[in-house]
């Protein structure tokens, strides 16, 4: 049994509100701005975000993992890495949730070596209570610390595609 948590109309209306907020911010700063995808949780937040944004934006993907079930292995994987080039420009990093911040603090550490001229983090969801490695510069919602699934997220590659963002009460299966 999955409860709703936040329904497709709050996460359409507050990806709508942060699109707005990255327009303003960009706006006089550059006329292209690169998005760094996290696959493959950001997927559904990610295509939403950037059909929001009032300029030219180009695109990456990667992909790397750190979850296994439901919690953290602690170690970062890295299945495929950006190979455009972002030396000197303005690049997001989108991500899907940020909880202890180790598989974005990876991320951001290696974008760094490219010399981007500036990197902002964008999450989805933020897990409240937890000590993460990374303040991201832009929101979406902040969530109690639960295990959370759907609209990108997984337990174990399912339910990925429900359309809101849940959890399981009872078991996980
Ligand atoms: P972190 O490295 O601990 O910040 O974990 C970030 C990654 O773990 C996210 O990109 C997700 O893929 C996964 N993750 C963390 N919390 C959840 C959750 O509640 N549901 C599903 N995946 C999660």
């Amino acid at each position: 049994m999955v409860d709703v948590l936040i329904s497709n109309e709050r996460l359409k209306e507050r990806i709508r509100e942060l699109g707005r907020e990255l327009t303003e911010y960009y706006k006089d700063k550059t006329d292209t701005l690169h998005a760094v995808c996290v696959l493959k949780g950001s997927i559904h937040f990610f295509s939403e975000l950037v059909q929001n944004i009032d300029m030219n934006v180009e695109y990456s993907f990667i992909q790397v993992s750190s979850y296994s079930g439901v919690s953290s292995t602690g170690r970062v994987r890295v299945k495929s890495w950006i190979d455009e080039p972002i030396e000197g420009r303005h690049v997001i990093v989108v991500e899907d949730i940020l909880d202890t911040g180790l598989t974005l603090s990876y991320v951001i550490d290696y974008l760094k070596r490219y010399r981007p001229a500036d990197l902002k983090i964008v999450t989805m969801l933020k897990k409240l209570g937890r000590t993460s490695l990374i303040t991201p510069d832009f929101t979406g919602f902040e969530i109690e610390d639960k295990f959370v699934i759907g609209y990108g997220l997984d337990y174990n590659e399912k339910y990925r595609n429900l359309p809101y963002v849940g959890w399981v009460r009872g078991e996980l299966k």
